[in-house]
């Protein structure tokens, strides 16, 4: 049976920064509120012409280029996202346009900030099962587009990213080690965007009820958080038998400087066991993870052989860990030019419509 690898990673962020004290602009916080209960210090925004797919797509072509593969080469690509562009087509398959990735099956999946974890758990399970060789998952997010800057409990936590990972198939003994996933929808209401879905479509009344925005219940989130990102460390370091002293470094999910602290008393570890970025991005929800490994990697944090627990929560409810043997590239004979696949990927996309245009204008009528 294969192994899942993970051989390439990349991340993407808006430039523009959004401070603590440009937020006080805004609404009625301040620098020192926001650091002390949230360890944020500034997030990025995107601009109006900046989505999930393209910073979804930026992140994948840096994943790609580590991994050394083409993007012709990949089988699925999964698009972890809260904030997917439409409710369909799935940014998946906007990204494998840009990437002219033309043999992989493309798909969205929403496990809000979990959903990094459960994508890269389905795509380890196609690679293990023999199914494919190669696979794609991106988490993108444009959070801000769903932020009331006019609510000071919400705006000041969010921000907007991207990150990707590639996985590969090899014989090599490694890889994903183990996942675990939970849910529970009893806890929904939590945190949720109300309407926009097929229950409250958008109308006149939705739009004056601020019904087109993040609502969190902070407290119990929160709440529900510390216990959740313990719990399911310990559970999957059970499930891959491993034991806290065997891992080098937890990358969790970006929400909250306290609620990692509190993981970090909960599971006895100290703190420099976690690598925490949160400060310069804020939570860019299911981005969070990736965005976190590329800068842990680069920080020389994460090396080959080392065993790396990824872990988070949030809307769903949604938790679960996944534990890993860091990889990096698999061995290759030659470097590929991924930069050449950008251009091919826009060239490929253009001809593909004016094929349909004229496809139309030929067969069209007489169908
Ligand atoms: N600036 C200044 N004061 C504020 C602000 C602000 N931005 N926001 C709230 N306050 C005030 C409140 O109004 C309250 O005032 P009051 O006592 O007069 O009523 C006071 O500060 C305390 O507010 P709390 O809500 O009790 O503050 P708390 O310490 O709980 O921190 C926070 C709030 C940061 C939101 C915290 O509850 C939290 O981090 N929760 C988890 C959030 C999270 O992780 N969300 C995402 C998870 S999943 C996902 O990523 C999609």
């Amino acid at each position: 049976m294969p192994y899942a690898h993970i051989t390439g990673w990349g991340m993407s962020v808006p430039e523009p920064v959004l401070t603590n004290d440009d937020l006080a602009k805004i609404v009625d916080t301040n620098d020192e509120w926001i650091r002390e209960r949230t360890g944020i210090r500034e997030r990025r925004i995107a601009r109006e012409n900046e989505f999930p797919s393209t910073l979804g797509t930026r992140a994948a072509f840096k994943a790609l280029s580590v991994a050394n593969l083409k993007p012709t080469e990949l089988d699925l690509i999964i698009c972890s996202t809260s904030t997917p562009e439409h409710l369909f087509p799935a940014t998946a398959c906007l990204i494998q346009d840009q990437l002219g990735a033309t043999k992989a099956g493309a798909f969205d999946l929403l496990a809000a900030c979990t959903g990094f974890i459960f994508a890269v758990n389905m795509a380890a399970q196609s690679i293990r099962s023999g199914a494919i060789k190669s696979a794609l998952v991106i988490g993108a997010e444009t959070l801000s587009r769903f932020v009331n800057w006019e609510d000071r409990n919400t705006c000041i936590l969010f921000g907007d990213g991207a990150g990707a990972f590639v996985l590969q198939a090899s014989e090599r003994p490694g890889g994903i080690l183990a996942t675990v996933m939970h849910s529970d929808g009893s806890g929904g209401s939590l945190l949720t965007l109300p309407a926009g879905g097929s229950r409250y479509p958008a109308t006149e009344a939705t739009l004056r009820e601020n019904q087109h925005y993040i609502y969190m219940d902070g407290k119990e989130v929160f709440r529900f958080a510390t216990k959740a990102m313990a719990q399911s460390t310990e559970e999957v370091l059970k499930l891959a038998g491993l034991t806290k002293d065997d891992v080098k470094i937890i990358i969790p999910h970006q929400a909250n400087s306290r609620i990692i602290e509190a993981a970090a008393r909960g599971l006895k570890l100290p703190m420099d066991k976690f690598f925490v970025n949160v400060d310069r991005y804020g939570n860019t929800s299911t981005a969070s993870i990736p965005i976190a490994t590329v800068e842990a990697v680069e920080k020389g944090r994460v090396q080959s052989g080392d065993k790396v627990v990824f872990v988070g929560f949030g809307a769903g409810l949604t938790w679960g860990a996944l534990v890993a043997e860091w990889t990096g590239p698999l061995p290759s004979p030659r470097k590929i030019n991924v930069g050449r696949y950008h251009l091919w990927g826009r060239v490929r996309s253009l001809l593909h419509r004016f094929e349909r245009f004229l496809e139309g204008i030929i067969w069209g009528r007489r169908a």
